[in-house]
């Protein structure tokens, strides 16, 4: 299958078994107190290298203290990293990878709170903080540290070092007009502000050997104003080959650009394809691509096309390490997807927290898993609720040998995510609950469906467990004049299932994920829509990248949003509240959809007072929350009895 991404592909002196590259990712966890590499970091991609990658990279490697992006990532900036960094070379290249360290300095993007840059110009977004000019002297310091932790990763074995020239960190605030305004010879003319790369490319050169294989990471385009653009990069490409690099991995973005780096599930697949594809036309050397290539087909399809060389998988190998080998077998339904949510990885990373990864939780966990041993006795499960936490369940219990039966009171699984995946641009939510489903099917667990949980059932299966996934239904807050008003009064859920239709100027009351979903929902149908959110901020439950498209969607479906509102009274055709203190009365609408607050289903629980099998609440049977905590909770119960 995909003849095309499974061919083996030269790059510099190496050669690539296939064209899939795993791309860096700082995923902060894995690394002790001096932050040299830990068994997790190493089990976590061991798992992804046992997983068919082509080529594959550590995140995050920094090459100066000063320049750490994140607390827990990957030293390479003295010699006591060696040691960590040699037994993880041991450990990956068992299987047939190319193994390689991304060098990076933050700049003014890192964490910490003395940051250096070219010029002394905060980051526009992201990270907060005064930041200072670097002197002449401390540049070329800093371009000796680039060489000096490329031999440490050479002397540990790795095969290759890449460069991150991209996303706005040091290298790029170099390149970058609007983040290197110096008058001295590393700013002003093109030539000025490449000068730092091609410094760093020389010093590793002259410490290493030009045999040893550089790869840049490098923006087709920063989309922010005065930023690095794609002519710059057509430009600087052949002058990086002719200095001997190794390949180009052409990628977009920076801090409070336009289009981000890590796209959600609202933007295009490969949404960088053409950045690399003009790039390409340029150069002879290996050109990568990257950005929501998220389907097998269409990755082997810019191969087939010539848009790129090789296509780098970042959230796509967190999903599921195993991508690469099921996609060659054409399992392709047997992909766990990645959902494009951004919220266990990046929104989690810029929390400082440990990276993972909604639809599977396993990110970051490898080390305690691979021991993992299941259980001596094969119990009977009784699952009630097929939404994601019931089928993630199933799925789980199944695979660890016990015998599952699923119920479903409706006559379809997928619960309130199902609706959810109805909302414009969020269409990707399907794909794990098909993932879920096929799992299901090839697990042969029972399924029955128009099936409620009742004494009778437990009586007929006598389950040892009964996990309630019965899940949540929304709140009807009391609010003066709410059920007076003459104004339609539904909601959400009511709305999305298409149980009910509301007429053309709607209040939506609630702005978290939900409020916003639906405000998007009703806009793009036409209708007038004004949001009104009790809480201080909109979507707080969102990733930050996840919500950013949403909100420009709202702006251009001309969605009011009023926020810190305390609502006085519902009236016939409208409300009066007051938002930030300001009153204000709005009329003349025909509907209110309420979008707030959700309570858990569960009233099943008292049965277990009935019967001899043991209960447990999962996901928004136990709290409504975010899906991210029903699949992990569903996961973790699974193997945890
Ligand atoms: C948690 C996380 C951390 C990342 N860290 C880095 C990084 O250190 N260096 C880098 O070049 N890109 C980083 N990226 C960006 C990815 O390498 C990749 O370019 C991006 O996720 C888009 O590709 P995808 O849609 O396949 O995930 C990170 C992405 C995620 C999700
Ligand atoms: S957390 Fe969401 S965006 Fe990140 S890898 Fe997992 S599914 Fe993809």
């Amino acid at each position: 299958m995909f003849s095309n991404l499974f061919s083996p592909i030269q790059i510099g002196n190496m050669t690539s078994k296939n064209r899939l590259l795993m791309s860096a990712m700082s995923i902060n966890f894995g690394v002790d107190d001096n932050c040299c590499v830990t068994d997790q970091l190493v089990q976590y991609l061991v798992e992804r290298a046992k997983g068919g990658i082509g080529v594959m990279l550590v995140g995050g490697g920094s090459v100066h203290p000063g320049g750490q992006e994140l607390p827990d990532l990957p030293q390479m900036y003295n010699d006591d990293c060696i040691p960590a960094l040699k037994k993880m070379v041991e450990e990956v290249k068992k299987y047939d990878t190319l193994f390689g360290v991304q060098l990076m300095h933050g700049g003014r993007q890192s964490y910490l709170p003395e940051k250096v840059a070219p010029s002394a110009i905060p980051a526009p977004a992201v990270v907060k903080g005064e930041v200072r000019a670097l002197e002449i002297d401390e540049i070329k310091d800093l371009a000796a540290c680039f060489g000096d932790s490329a031999r440490r990763c050479r002397d540990a074995g790795f095969d290759f070092v890449e460069l991150h020239g991209a996303h706005g960190y040091l290298i790029n605030q170099f390149l970058a007009p609007n983040s290197n305004i110096r008058t001295d010879e590393y700013g002003g003319s093109f030539e000025n502000r490449s000068r730092f790369l091609f410094d760093i490319i020389y010093d590793i050169q002259k410490k290493v050997g030009k045999d040893f294989p550089i790869g840049i990471r490098i923006n087709g385009n920063d989309y922010i104003e005065n930023g690095w653009e794609l002519k710059d990069t057509v430009k600087i490409g052949p002058l990086l080959e002719k200095a001997g690099i190794a390949y180009l991995h052409v990628s977009g973005g920076v801090y409070g650009s336009t289009e981000l780096t890590i796209p959600s599930m609202y933007t295009d697949h490969g949404c960088f394809v053409h950045l690399a594809e003009e790039v390409k036309k340029h150069v002879n050397i290996p050109v990568i691509t990257v950005g929501r290539i998220k389907y097998p087909d269409h990755a082997d399809k810019i191969i087939q096309e010539g848009k790129a060389d090789m296509v780098a998988l970042g959230r796509s190998v967190l999903a599921d390490p195993y991508y690469p080998e099921k996609a060659k077998m054409g399992q392709v339904e047997k992909i766990r997807p990645c959902i494009g949510c951004c919220l266990g990885c990046i929104h989690a990373v810029l929390a400082k927290e440990p990276g993972s990864c909604v639809v599977n939780p396993d990110v970051g966990r490898e080390y305690k898993l691979k021991d993992e041993q299941k259980p001596s006795k094969a119990l009977k499960v009784l699952i009630a609720g097929g939404g994601p936490a019931g089928m993630a369940a199933a799925r789980q219990f199944a695979l660890q040998g016990h015998k599952t039966i699923l119920c479903e009171k409706g006559k379809e699984t997928g619960g309130l995510l199902s609706l959810a995946a109805k909302a414009p641009g969020r269409e990707e939510l399907d794909d794990i609950l098909n993932f879920f489903r096929q799992e299901i099917e090839s697990l042969n667990i029972k399924t029955l469906f128009d099936t409620e949980l009742s004494l009778d059932l437990i009586n007929k299966i006598a389950p040892d467990k009964v996990i309630l996934a019965t899940g949540s239904m929304p709140d009807m807050p009391v609010i003066k004049g709410l059920f007076q008003t003459q104004m339609d009064l539904v909601t959400n859920v009511d709305v999305i299932s298409g149980q009910e239709t509301v007429k053309d100027k709607v209040i939506v009351l609630g702005g978290g994920m939900t409020g916003l979903i639906t405000a998007d929902f009703l806009a793009d149908k036409g209708k007038q829509v004004v949001v009104l959110n009790r809480k201080k901020s909109f979507a707080e439950e969102m990733a930050s990248n996840d919500r950013y498209y949403l909100r420009e969607r709202l702006k251009l479906g001309h969605v009011s949003l009023y926020k810190n509102v305390s609502v006085k009274q519902f009236t016939n055709d409208g409300v009066v509240f007051k938002s930030n203190g300001e009153e204000f009365t709005l009329t003349d609408f025909q509907s209110v959809v309420i979008s707030e607050k959700h309570s858990a289903i569960r009233d099943a629980k008292k049965l277990e007072r009935k019967t001899k099998a043991k209960f447990h609440l999962i996901g928004d049977a136990k709290s409504p929350r975010h899906l991210m905590y029903c699949i992990s909770e569903a996961e973790e119960i699974a193997r945890s009895v």
